[in-house]
């Protein structure tokens, strides 16, 4: 009796093993994403009312100890509301530019300079709050249009998200769903278009109103009615801002005070389009290439 009494507990012991390597599989993501270690945030200093100035001095990024120089002596300086482009092929460098002042990547050699207090100086949490950013790739959380767009400044209200989402041209996507703002939109958004989650990380950077934007436009081929809401989404949001644009579209570049062509971690050129169209250089002979987006 005793044995046929332990014959089924055994059977279930086998059934154990399944639910036991997907808890290994979990843990060992949780215990990967407790091991990151936290950003460096030694600064102090905090500056209230930036103008908006940048200067990039000197600076080298290297990914790898060993690998090659993704920034080699870079020297920017941007003044206080200039519109600077930056444009060069696939790998130069130019989001890591943009990259190096929220200090998601920390430069090897050379300091980054915002009105004249290098940014290391500062607390991370000041330092971010200069900056609007909306990246290459949108993230969005599986949650509300409201929650996604007030992800940039949590203490907004209702009407300031809705203000923000009009201005990013949005305001037909809440008007079009019963739940308005309240509409779930997916994970990572994936129940909106291409041009829909470009225009609601605009919307983020609307809504948080900072002296500095960075845009990092994405290269996705959009239709002509979703860039035109794009493009003027943007000019929106640029206005009276100093703005780093990495840019593909023409319409961008072209309205840029100074456009910063780069390869190899290197400026090439740099000037206004008519100047560098004069030069009958890279730009000019980028610039004879059929568009392509
Ligand atoms: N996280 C990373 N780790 C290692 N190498 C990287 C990393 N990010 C970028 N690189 C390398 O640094 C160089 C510059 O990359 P970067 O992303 O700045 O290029 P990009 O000009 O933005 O290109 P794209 O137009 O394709 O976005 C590339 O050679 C790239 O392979
Ligand atoms: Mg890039």
């Amino acid at each position: 009796v005793a044995m046929l009494q332990m014959l089924s507990p055994i059977k279930n012991l086998a059934n154990i093993s399944i639910p036991m390597q997907t808890m290994f599989l979990a843990s060992d993501g949780v215990c990967q994403f407790l091991d990151t270690e936290p950003e460096k945030d030694t600064g102090t200093q905090t500056l209230q009312n930036v103008s908006g100035r940048l200067k990039f001095e000197n600076i080298d990024v290297r990914y790898h100890a060993d690998g090659k120089k993704a920034l080699d002596n870079f020297n920017l300086d941007i003044r206080p509301g200039e519109r600077v482009a930056l444009v060069g092929r696939s790998g130069s460098g130019k989001t890591t530019v943009v990259n190096l002042l929220p200090r998601f990547v920390e430069p090897s050699a050379g300091a980054v300079y915002l009105d004249d207090t290098n940014i290391a100086d500062l607390t991370l949490a000041n330092l971010r709050e200069q900056f609007a950013l909306v990246s290459q790739d949108v993230f969005l959380f599986d949650d509300t249009l409201l929650a996604n767009v007030r992800y940039s400044r949590p203490e907004a209200s209702e009407e300031e998200v809705l203000a923000a989402l009009k201005a990013a041209n949005l305001q037909d996507l809440v008007d079009n769903s019963p739940h308005g703002l309240h509409q779930p939109i997916g994970a990572n958004g994936n129940q909106l278009s291409g041009g829909q989650r470009q225009r609601v990380s605009i919307a983020r950077a609307i809504l948080k109103n900072a002296p500095i934007l960075l845009l990092d436009e994405a290269t996705s081929a959009l239709d002509n009615e979703s860039e035109r809401l794009v493009q003027q989404a943007l000019e929106r949001l640029m206005h009276g801002r100093t703005s780093i644009i990495v840019a593909h579209r023409l319409t961008t570049i072209e309205q840029a005070d100074r456009i910063i062509v780069m390869d190899d971690g290197k400026i090439i050129e740099e000037g206004n389009h008519n100047e560098l169209l004069a030069k009958q250089g890279y730009y000019a002979a980028l610039n004879h290439m059929p568009k392509q987006d």
